[in-house]
């Protein structure tokens, strides 16, 4: 394992805590990387001090330029990251008694691009079959989105075999790497029986950590004249079946789906079986779904298109992330929702794609930020952080969506000199290099 000095970058979007400023921006800055994990950010120019500090000679040093930085430093590099100043091989005299003494240090000098954590997707539908473009075709032409469409994916997926879904999601963990997106949420949700919730499951834990449970997506077809029982089932066996491989649950509350009720009966069950609530609400028009989120505690509630004032008081004062997912907007031709209005309350706001085959076909987070921006009254560097430790606070992760001693080296070296080029340059790739866990994934 390589310790990595990235150096030469022309801005560093950290997303520590800096008042006045969303992405606790450095400029001119440097990055240290060892055994996966950040061990310094800063200004440029303290690198090599940096290094110097942690060298074993200055252990013991205490005070000088950087010293609360190097001291933190301490506590996460290795031996070698100390010792190497060089790109030179360490081979260390007691090799293999100490493997970590043999590490290299690589330095990458970026040009002077912009740097970013990798985003956090917390919020995709990726393990589907089938495909729904004609639906897409239709609502542009002016039919409007119904829930609905969500049973055409339900049989899609049914026939769909094991290698079939997993070859796509391992399509989309590609396609999502290449695009900047370090961690992603799945969820269930498009098979709707005990047996294939809990393949979907499955299959999603096998690309992340971060598996959503949504057997309350729509009531199936088979169940239209006993809704009540697929509840029971929701509650009961699936939700059993699915338990072991999922970390979340999730409900459709929306007037099509499911009830204010019948949500907060599947939630609370999900808790007392140890899964974390997420709702899905306030997409299609006003409702409970908020409420409900801030009453049980939820990490998330997503879409929050059709908010109230009381809505607004509700997520402000708790610690429910709103977010908010404009690729459905775009593609549903609905409004847009105020991220203005959450922001200048003081809600918590976190972007995601919703990646689904029904309304929100794209894993791009970066035209996510560009809607965000351009239609939803965000700054480019809300819509960054939002992209990013949103999306991290909504997952309830700390050890991603920023770059600060001790968080996992998941980062996004942009084509870009700044952050703003997501929004200013709107369907450009804009990503050189991506780096997950310290590793180069695109
Ligand atoms: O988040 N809202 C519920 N689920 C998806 C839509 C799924 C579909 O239409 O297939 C969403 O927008
Ligand atoms: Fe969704």
């Amino acid at each position: 394992m390589s310790a990595l000095l990235l150096t030469g970058i022309g801005e560093l979007t950290t997303n520590a805590e800096v008042p006045g400023d969303p992405c606790g921006t450095i400029v001119d800055a440097a990055l240290l990387v060892d055994d996966g994990r950040i061990v310094w950010a800063g200004p440029a120019a303290d690198a090599e001090e940096v290094l110097r500090f942690v060298s074993p000679a200055a252990r013991s040093t205490t005070g000088g330029r950087g010293a609360t930085d190097a001291e933190e430093a301490l506590r996460f590099v290795s031996p070698a990251a100390r010792s190497t100043t060089g790109a030179g091989y360490s081979p260390g005299v007691e090799r293999g008694a100490q493997r970590r003494d043999e590490t290299e240090l690589v330095r990458v000098d970026v040009g002077g691009r912009a740097v970013i954590p990798g985003f956090v997707d917390s919020h995709t539908h990726l393990v589907f079959g089938g495909d729904r473009a004609d639906e897409f075709e239709a609502r542009m032409t002016g039919v409007p989105y119904a829930a609905g469409g969500i049973r055409r994916t339900v049989a899609a997926t049914r026939a769909a075999a094991d290698d079939e879904l997993r070859e796509r999601l391992t399509g989309f963990t590609r396609e999502l790497h290449a695009q900047g997106t370090t961690t992603f949420e799945v969820k269930t949700g498009y098979d709707l029986t005990v047996a294939g919730e809990a393949r979907l499951a499955r299959l999603a834990a096998e690309v992340t950590d971060e598996v959503t449970f949504l057997g309350a997506h729509v009531v199936p077809a088979e169940y239209a004249d006993s809704r009540d029982a697929y509840i029971d089932l929701v509650c009961g066996d699936m939700l059993a079946a699915v338990r072991p491989h999922a970390r979340w649950i999730d409900v459709f509350c929306e007037t099509g789906a499911f009830t204010p009720a019948e949500t907060e009966r599947i939630l609370r069950a999900g808790g007392e079986a140890g899964l974390r609530p997420r709702v899905h609400g306030n997409q299609l028009g006003p409702g409970e779904g908020v409420r409900i989120a801030v009453a049980l505690g939820a990490a998330s509630v997503d879409h929050c298109t059709y908010l109230s004032d009381a809505d607004v008081a509700a997520l402000a004062g708790s610690d429910t992330v709103a977010t908010l997912l404009p690729g459905v907007e775009f593609s549903t031709k609905h409004p847009y929702p105020d991220a203005r209005r959450l922001i200048d309350a003081g809600v918590t706001v976190a972007l995601a794609s919703d990646c689904n085959p029904g309304t929100s076909f794209t894993s791009s987070m970066p035209l996510m930020i560009a809607l965000a921006v351009r239609e939803m009254g965000m700054t480019p560097a809300e819509a960054v952080r939002a992209a990013t430790a949103g999306g991290a606070q909504a997952l309830g992760r700390s050890d991603v969506g920023r770059l600060t001693a001790g968080t996992r080296a998941d980062l996004l070296v942009l084509d870009a000199p700044t952050r703003v080029h997501l929004a200013y340059r709107p369907g450009v790739p804009l990503v050189h290099a991506v780096y997950r866990a310290g590793a180069l994934v695109a």
